[in-house]
């Protein structure tokens, strides 16, 4: 049974996410969807909301797809739940330099590969540091992220 892991701190998740994790699931058996607890930048949403907004977007799906948060290195998570390979999104070639860097890091430390699928055009220029810029500033969100995360940003910045 082939198990993928996709990463990310998903504060708030995307469409561009979204569309991500669904290729997964057509791709892989199993797929875990890793958030991670500590982003680097703080956060707008803490991980048990992260992992409530993920768990319901996916309610259909949680037969073969299961979602934690976790801190410490991804290599350790992903040794623990057992997965083949890491799956991350590329929006563009900006993305390319730092996710290869990670991927190259995560495969020294612990052999593991790292696969990466081209965003859908439609989200190239999506980030979630945007869609809260956006948010926060009053803009509409809809179309970039599901309706139940855009009214999640509308009630965190009211
Ligand atoms: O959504 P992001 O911000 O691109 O996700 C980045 C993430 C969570 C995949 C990365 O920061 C990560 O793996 N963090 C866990 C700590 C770790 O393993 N660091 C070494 C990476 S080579």
């Amino acid at each position: 049974m082939s198990r993928a892991l996709c990463p990310g701190s998903f504060d708030p998740p995307t469409n561009g996410h979204v569309d991500v994790i669904k290729r997964c699931l057509s791709i892989f058996d199993h797929v875990v969807v890793a958030i991670v607890a500590n982003p680097s930048k703080s956060s707008l949403f803490d991980s048990q909301e992260r992992t409530a907004m993920l768990e319901e977007l996916f309610k259909d799906d949680l037969d073969r797809l299961e979602i934690h948060a976790f801190s410490g290195l991804l290599v350790d998570f992903a040794r623990e739940r057992n997965v083949d390979v890491i799956v991350k999104g590329l929006r563009a070639v900006s993305d390319f330099e730092y996710e290869l860097q990670m991927a190259q890091m995560n495969e020294s430390l612990a052999g593991i590969n790292t696969l990466f699928l081209p965003t859908n055009p439609e989200y190239g220029y999506l980030s979630s540091s945007l869609v809260k810029e956006v948010a926060r500033m009053g803009g509409s969100v809809e179309g970039l992220v599901p309706p139940m995360v855009a009214a999640a940003l509308k009630e965190r910045y009211a």
